[in-house]
């Protein structure tokens, strides 16, 4: 596809995802058929993908999967299924209306891999555009990179005609930014630039145990400052004000068709209140989302950081290359997290692992599986195929709570 091509395909599309209802109203009006050809299409995703519609007629993954039983291109009709909870204003994980950074503005992630034609596409900490998913895809088909970040890729959107918006917070996403701040630190939660006063005095120093002292300083600064960060986004959740999954929220869907060719996309607005600028495993190729075509793929919610140190997505297709199970391949790495977990700030009372990692695999012939750290009752992952979306329950690795 040529960049002409690209940008006028791309403005139906966000025009599209603007307005779902009218789309499937205007461009679908019967019910797909199920062809099924060498393969079982097959869908997996997180719960977002399945609770929001946007106001329109479908969610994020029946809309993926009408799109590839009625031959859309497997991942146009994956990005076109995420559009919608990117568009969502009440979805606070990820899009328009995903929770913001420290300083309150919304900075978005999102990685794709499209199996048979091997390429991927990713974005980081971008700004103003709602879906950034489709700048994903853009960065795979028009350029000879994978991976564009901050003001760079809203600028790449810009250029390409993407809409860009002062602001993606709404006014309840604000509201509990606000309200995140005023926990952290209620004497200065109307002062952004107060935490940062003072740090980097170690630069104008030339004694080198000057130098130590004020680096130690400010590490320890930080770190507090990231503890008690954390701690306030926990005390959120333990109130009902955002529910645990928004913490790290993210949407992936992962996708085999029926021609066994397979996708996956991940987008996200990455750790609630993270340090601006912070990239988490969403964008980062083969640790928030893997594919290869002639295996499977992987995607993923949860504390990116353990994904990224354990190259969590990639491994799982790995050890399904191997010959392991959906299920078992998830297990595995999830089992390596848990053993890669040891510093304290991370662990609970247990001594296990202090937060929460999901991943949605599937392979080439179908077989699928969602899997957690922690397998709570109530904790469950979507899945779509020809007996129809509906969420399944989460195999866990721990049992409990990460908090306990
Ligand atoms: N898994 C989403 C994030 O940590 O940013």
């Amino acid at each position: 596809m040529d960049r002409r091509t690209f940008v006028r395909t791309t403005a139906a599309g966000v025009a599209a995802a603007a307005a779902p209802a009218a789309l499937a109203a205007s461009t679908h009006p019967a019910a797909p058929a199920v062809h099924t050809r060498t393969h079982r299409p097959v869908l997996v995703a997180d719960v977002s993908s399945i609770r929001y519609r946007n106001g329109g007629p479908e969610s994020a993954i029946e809309r993926a999967f009408r799109g590839i039983t009625e031959g859309e291109d497997v991942l146009d009709a994956c990005v076109a299924g995420v559009n919608i909870p990117e568009l969502d204003p009440e979805e606070r994980g990820i899009g328009y209306g995903g929770l913001p950074n420290a300083d309150g503005v919304v900075q978005l992630d999102s990685c794709l891999m499209h199996g048979p034609r091997r390429w991927a596409g990713g974005v980081a900490a971008i700004e103003g555009v709602k879906t950034p998913s489709l700048v994903a895809k853009a960065v795979a088909e028009l350029t000879d990179h994978h991976l564009i970040v901050g003001q760079g890729a809203t600028e790449f959107a810009r250029a390409l005609g993407f809409e860009i918006l002062d602001d993606l917070n709404t006014d309840a996403s604000r509201a509990l930014w606000l309200e995140w701040k005023r926990r952290v630190d209620p004497s200065h939660w109307l002062d952004p630039e107060e935490r940062l006063k003072g740090l980097g005095r170690a630069g104008e120093e030339t004694d080198p145990d000057v130098i130590r002292r004020r680096r130690e300083e400010d590490s320890a600064r930080l770190q507090a400052f990231a503890d008690a960060a954390l701690e306030a986004g926990w005390s959120m959740v333990a109130d009902g004000l955002i529910d645990a999954n928004s913490f790290w929220g993210t949407t992936s869907l992962e996708c085999v068709n029926q021609d066994g060719d397979l996708c996956g996309v991940t987008t996200t607005s990455g750790l609630a209140w993270k340090i601006p600028g912070r990239a988490g495993d969403s964008p980062i190729l083969g640790a928030g989302q893997y594919v290869d075509n002639d295996v499977g793929a992987a995607g993923s919610t949860g504390r990116g950081e353990a994904n990224l140190y354990n190259l969590s997505c990639f491994m799982i297709v790995e050890f399904m290359r191997q010959g392991m199970s959906p299920k078992d391949a998830g297990m595995a790495v999830l089992e390596r997290i848990r053993a890669n977990t040891v510093e304290a700030r991370l662990l609970n009372s247990r001594g296990l692992p202090n937060f929460d990692v999901r991943f949605f695999i599937l392979n080439k012939a179908g077989e699928y599986a969602g899997v957690a750290m922690y397998g709570a009752a109530e904790s469950t992952f979507a899945v779509c195929d020809e007996n129809g979306a509906r969420e399944e329950p989460l195999e866990g690795l721990l049992e409990g709570s990460p908090r306990d």
